[in-house]
């Protein structure tokens, strides 16, 4: 590649990590750059998968030990804030029973993340209800 394309690519690059940062904050920039859990599971106890409105799917894993998570992951094919949501959701669900998984909805994740712009926020709600579909799942 030429110093010249290099060049382009990396102020293009930074010129959108600074616009994400201003618009979504720290927590939720970090997220993006490098979502935890974000990995297909093997053989869960419970799996969840919902299509949302605007046609982005998002999958949870559980696998639970004791009565509690013991590892939680997610995959979506989805936009950055879905990637954002999708982590958080895994990440609150670890360590915890069925009854405090059902109390984390949409809200939970946006007050975790401290807000989402508007547009994104139906994405914590495919979150919040693919972690409630894999819960059902493990229930069932
Ligand atoms: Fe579909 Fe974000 S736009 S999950």
């Amino acid at each position: 590649m030429s110093d010249e394309l290099d060049s382009f690519l990396k102020e293009l690059q930074d010129q959108i990590y600074d616009e994400t940062l201003r618009d979504y904050g720290r927590k939720a920039f970090d997220r993006w750059i490098d979502p935890s859990h974000m990995h297909p599971m093997e053989n869960p106890d419970a799996h969840g998968r919902i299509t949302g409105s605007c046609g982005d799917t998002m999958e949870i894993f559980l696998r639970f030990k004791d009565g509690r998570v013991s590892e939680a992951s997610f995959t979506t094919d989805g936009c950055g804030p879905s990637m954002i949501c999708g982590s958080l959701a895994a990440e609150l669900a670890l360590g915890k029973e069925p009854e405090e998984i059902e109390r984390i909805t949409a809200e939970t994740i946006l007050e975790t993340i401290g807000g989402l712009p508007e547009e994104d926020q139906h994405c914590a709600s495919l979150a919040a209800n693919t972690l409630q579909v894999a819960l059902h799942d493990y229930l069932d």
